[in-house]
């Protein structure tokens, strides 16, 4: 759901004028922590700036399912079952949804307890301190910039699918990435690309709509959202009736030899590829401070969102492999092979078309949600203030917003589907992980804080969240802990060269 910038503007003014006193000169500690009364007490203070309490379970459900449904089920299950996991897509879509749901119930402590923007970030700021929250505010980039990326080379392969079908000829060069494996036969067979000209395209109109102040109301959300969740209903049911059961057979096509091509080590890649399709849920969080009993609903927003996508995916997942055979499927309009291949040509076109919809909003969002933590980052000083800066009219943070929308159309353009997907799952995962040492550390740290949700079984569900993470971390291409390095260590520069000079510090 996009909120006004204002609002958040008035929130970190807020803060900064009634918190800590951001013009104060750094110390030296790295581990500089913010304290997490004082964060608690400011989100108090500023709560009264017009934040209604408006939203119940069921709205909180529904801005998660919008959320979460995305590239991952309508692009991602293709790849995953062709590369790693064949049909047995639908066990990986079951161990994702389980790790999810350990991190989830994690963060409904937090965003119960810590109900401000920033979220994971501020989260790690609180408990681990600033080098931690830095890497993670880095991290989210991944999860953020790389993953409207990601939603928006998914996006690129259904408009493509939409212009064929309209008898329209882009020529394949200006619609496969210029680093995608030329001998990887894609949607026009084996291609040397140039640049995803769709790709980068639908990033720059976001941006620019982004740019003046897009509002979306809850209605128009919940109509995307019922799209999306027909178009998902629509391939399962009109696709049950074409399975054909020998294409389920085996289940897990044979290890190739390889960690993690097919076989069950194949099927736990399978699982951390297929992740991104459930990233989204923590999108439930921010909206702590909107439900009417948060204590009660969030908890209700977040494991329901996730209970009906796991479901809803497992059902996809086994529809689509037992239509199309899995070796077939990595193509970028999975979904619409399927429809396609039951013969009815306008059930193809309503996915093609559903699909197109409800990418369309969750790029919005992503683009929308970066800009959002590097004004959070830059607020604390760990980001020039540019990042900060609202233009005077319009009330948005017009520059950063280009800026982002820039580099994300690159990666767009240059970067396929596989790394860019991996590399936010990556990333992800890693923040997750952290949010469960958070539950720990905060409740050995702040035992006495009144938590209007307590996660159960603590400390082993947190535990549990972690070593699942770290697992479909692990599962993950060595390629992809290589670039995860890199981005690291390019964090890691860049907050010693700036970050820890210009942090604003508490005393
Ligand atoms: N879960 C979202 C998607 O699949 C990010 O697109």
């Amino acid at each position: 759901m996009i909120i006004g910038a204002t609002k958040n503007a008035g929130a970190f003014a807020s803060r900064s004028a009634k918190g800590r006193s951001l013009s104060q000169p750094a110390s030296k500690s790295y581990l500089n922590r913010k304290s997490v009364h004082q964060i608690i007490a400011e989100h108090n203070a500023a709560e009264g700036d017009g934040l209604k309490r408006a939203l119940g379970w069921a709205s909180l459900m529904s801005l998660g399912v919008g959320g979460i449904i995305g590239a991952g089920i309508f692009v991602l299950t293709g790849t995953a079952a062709a590369n790693y996991a064949g049909a047995g897509v639908m066990i990986s879509f079951l161990l994702s949804g389980l790790a999810c749901a350990f991190v989830a119930l994690c963060y409904a402590e937090l965003a119960a307890l810590i109900p401000v923007a920033g979220s994971t970030y501020t989260y790690t700021y609180v408990t681990l301190g600033e080098i931690f929250a830095w890497i993670i505010g880095w991290n989210l980039v991944l999860e953020y910039a790389a993953g409207a990326a990601t939603v928006a080379v998914g996006w690129a392969g259904y408009f493509n699918r939409v212009m064929q079908g309209l008898g329209i000829h882009v020529p394949p060069e200006l619609t496969t990435a210029f680093f995608a494996d030329p001998t990887i036969p894609g949607a026009h067979g084996a291609v040397h690309g140039l640049f995803n000209v769709p790709a980068a395209g639908i990033i720059l109109l976001l941006t620019a709509l982004l740019v003046r102040g897009t509002t979306e109301s809850t209605v128009f959300n919940n109509i995307i959202v019922a799209i999306k969740v027909t178009v998902v209903l629509m391939v399962i049911v009109f696709g049950a009736a074409h399975i054909d059961q020998a294409n389920w057979s085996p289940l897990i096509p044979e290890n190739t030899g390889e960690f993690g091509v097919f076989g069950w080590s194949g099927v736990v890649r399978g699982a951390s590829v297929v992740f991104f399709a459930y990233i989204g849920f923590d999108s439930v969080s921010t909206a702590a401070q909107e439900a009417h009993n948060p204590q009660r609903d969030v908890p209700i927003g977040i494991i329901g969102s996730l209970i009906v996508c796991t479901i809803l995916y497992i059902a996809v997942a086994a529809v689509a492999t037992g239509v199309v055979n899995y070796k077939e499927l990595g193509v970028p309009d999975p979904m619409a092979l399927v429809m396609d291949r039951t013969g009815v040509s306008w059930l193809a076109w309503a996915v093609k078309l559903g699909a197109l919809a409800g990418l369309t909003t969750a790029i919005l969002v992503l683009l929308y949600g970066q800009t959002r933590i590097f004004f959070a980052m830059a607020h604390d000083g760990l980001l020039p203030s540019i990042f900060a800066r609202l233009h005077p009219e319009w009330r948005t943070p017009a520059v950063s917003q280009i800026l982002v929308g820039v580099v994300v159309a690159l990666a767009a353009g240059l970067l396929p589907l596989d790394i860019l997907g991996e590399m936010v799952s990556i990333g992800t995962l890693a923040a997750f992980a952290l949010v469960c040492m958070a539950v720990i550390h905060l409740r050995k740290m702040h035992p006495e804080i009144s938590r209007p949700f307590r996660a159960p079984g603590i400390p082993w569900l947190p535990i549990a969240g972690i070593v699942s993470c770290f697992a479909l971390m692990v599962a993950l291409p060595l390629d992809t802990w290589l670039r995860l390095l890199i981005w690291t260590g390019i964090g890691i520069g860049i907050y010693l060269v700036y970050g820890v000079k210009h942090a604003k510090r508490a005393h």
